[in-house]
């Protein structure tokens, strides 16, 4: 026979079918009347299978003392109506087979709760409980809402490098690529020569696609790349990794209004689509990690986003009479408290702010007539915050050039960008989306760590 999945078993299977399923053990009972009821999980969707097994089961009282939580097994039977409360069907097996057992003393997940900081400890396990059990589908499901929002759009899925030698966001936080042996070097009294490495000079980690996305946009139109992207930050919050996932959509002819149009069906689509097919992962958030999380969701998908101008923002919360552990005047960086002001208090929905200051921003954002701001948009959503960055591109070949000249950027270094100015140059924009801050607003978890499988953060990758 062959294997099936518990998703499907209580999707579909009529009472009566013969089924053959594999799974991990979640607990199992023992009744004085000499059978036993385990749970079993496989993954494959919230609910465990009840599996019934009695006297008649080959090798009963074995099976007994090799079946304890963390086992794997494969039980064969017959689906039967459950007469007790909790699940409607069960699982009468005829044959039980171990593939493992799993050591009750020491199998580190016990029945007890675990906080979420000790479960990162041993995160190769942690998907076999409830709550990253249903990060693991919520993730899949998102990924795949992504890929359908732009296949759908008849976008194109673009592979954009890993290894870069351009620092698309200037702010300097790139892990760097060498073969140089790093240890000789720390006892040379010589500058490194670059020529010597690898590539032949410096090279680092992507900290983001844009820029080779724009040259795909550019030429066969509307792209977007969905990867893994890297940060030097050593900033140790709840909401940053080192390696995090971004989706960046670049899309010619392009204003910023159309951009920020996009991102805003973007973030309700993919919303939208995880409540349809993760109802019972998304229960199990709303109940157990944050009593708010379904309304929060309903309410982004019902209603649209505000849009508000940087400055305008500014205002509001100059005027607003919080107090704020860092101070609002115009042109600084907006902070966490700020954002969330702003999402949780005054408007109790997304806002995407625009039009930043020029000086907060990296050189490829198109330059406004006021000479102080730049088309920048930044989505921010309750309780996380910044969700999406993006902006207009600056198309035109003088302005980009003395933007670079003000950001200390050699235009030389970025000639193929620059010539995309220089060679039918057209209005475009995009913008980038961290999978795992969406995953954050999706779930309801307070810490980015807990979103992606293994988290790599200022001294830690483990596993
Ligand atoms: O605002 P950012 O830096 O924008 C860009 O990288 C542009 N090149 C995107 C574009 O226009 N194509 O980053 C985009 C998003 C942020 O809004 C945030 O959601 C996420 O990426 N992000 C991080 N997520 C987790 N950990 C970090 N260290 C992150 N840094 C950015
Ligand atoms: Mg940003």
């Amino acid at each position: 026979m062959q294997r099936q999945k518990i998703a499907a078993v209580l999707k579909n299977s009529a009472v009566g079918s013969e089924l053959d399923v594999r799974g991990w053990v979640r607990t199992k009972r023992e009744s004085k009347q000499g059978f036993a009821f385990v749970e079993l999980n496989d993954g494959s969707c919230f609910a465990s299978l009840q599996v019934v097994i009695d006297q008649s089961v080959p090798n009963y009282a074995e099976l007994m003392q090799q079946l304890t939580t963390g086992a794997s097994l494969r039980a064969i039977g017959e689906l039967k109506a459950s007469p007790a409360k909790g699940q409607t069907v069960e699982l009468h097996a005829k044959s039980v087979q171990v593939y493992g057992t799993a050591d009750a003393e020491k199998y580190p997940l016990q029945k007890k709760q675990h906080s979420f900081e000790f479960l990162r400890e041993i995160a190769h396990l942690r998907s076999r409980t409830n709550t990253f059990g249903a990060i693991a589908r919520v993730r899949n499901a998102v990924s795949s809402s992504i890929h359908n929002f732009f296949q759908s759009r008849g976008f194109l899925y673009l592979h954009a490098p890993i290894i870069t030698t351009s620092d698309c966001e200037g702010a300097g936080q790139m892990f760097q690529v060498t073969t140089l042996d790093l240890a000789k070097l720390a006892h040379s009294k010589t500058d490194v020569d670059f020529t010597q490495d690898f590539f032949g000079k410096r090279a680092s980690l992507t900290v983001s696609g844009q820029l080779e996305a724009e040259t795909v946009a550019c030429s066969v139109g509307d792209c977007y790349t969905f990867g893994p992207t890297f940060r030097a930050e050593n900033s140790n919050t709840a909401r940053h990794l080192a390696e995090f996932w971004m989706v960046e959509p670049e899309m010619p002819f392009y204003e910023l209004t159309d951009n920020m149009q996009l991102a805003e069906s973007f973030i309700r689509t993919t919303i939208r689509e995880v409540l349809e097919h993760c109802p019972e992962d998304m229960a199990f958030f709303n109940q157990r990690i944050d009593t708010t999380i379904l309304e929060t969701l309903r309410n982004i998908v019902e209603h649209d986003f505000i849009r508000l101008p940087y400055t305008e923002a500014v205002d509001i919360l100059q005027k607003c009479g919080q107090k704020f552990d860092y101070p609002v005047s115009w042109g600084i960086d907006l902070q966490s408290e700020h954002e969330r002001y702003l999402t949780e208090q005054h408007f109790k929905q997304p806002v995407i702010l625009f039009d930043y200051p020029r000086t907060l921003k990296p050189f490829y954002m198109r330059c406004n007539d006021d000479g102080k701001t730049v088309r920048a948009m930044d989505v921010l959503v309750p309780r996380v915050g910044e969700i999406i960055g993006g902006s207009q591109r600056e198309e035109r070949l003088d302005v980009l050039l003395s933007r670079m000249a003000e950001c200390h950027l050699n235009p030389e270094e970025y000639w193929w960008y620059v010539d995309l100015r220089r060679y039918g140059t057209v209005p475009h924009a995009g913008f980038g989306l961290g999978l795992e801050r969406l995953l954050l607003l999706l779930t309801g978890m307070a810490n980015i760590r807990d979103v992606i499988p293994f988290p790599r953060t200022p001294k830690h990758a483990e596993f």
